[in-house]
């Protein structure tokens, strides 16, 4: 699946978002090493920053299916990626990133998009 096809399925996912405040929907499919396609969509909450976005949604749930740091080849997300998951792609080893921007599609690693990021 090319980072195009996998911006496309975040597109389709993004429609089952839960984000009746900001309506503001996201999606993020995450392409494994294996093949396997983990889609997820932000889901917002009355108690505003109990939300969670698009990519953290996708990747715990990737991480409920046995996924773990290095499994994950690339991310296709329907907006540019938040800091705080900058952090968590990086956490993961994702290869790269995809995302439109200015009507181009990006493609970038999670360093590039965290440059000296924490880590422990
Ligand atoms: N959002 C994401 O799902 N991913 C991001 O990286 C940026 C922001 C969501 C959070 C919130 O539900 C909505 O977009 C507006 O900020």
């Amino acid at each position: 699946m090319t980072d195009r096809e996998l911006v496309h399925e975040a597109a389709a996912v993004s429609e089952r978002a839960y984000a009746p405040y900001s309506r503001f929907n996201v999606g993020a499919a995450l392409l494994l090493r294996d093949g396997r396609v983990i889609t997820g969509v932000n889901v917002e909450n009355a108690a505003y920053p109990l939300g969670v976005c698009a990519e953290r949604a996708a990747l715990a749930r990737a991480v409920g299916e046995g996924v773990r740091p290095g499994d994950v080849e690339a991310i296709g997300i329907t907006a540019s990626p938040c800091g705080g998951c900058r952090q968590w792609m990086l956490e993961f080893g994702v290869d790269r990133v995809a995302f439109p921007h200015d009507g181009d599609l990006l493609v970038r690693t999670p360093a590039e998009l965290l440059p000296h990021s924490f880590e422990l």
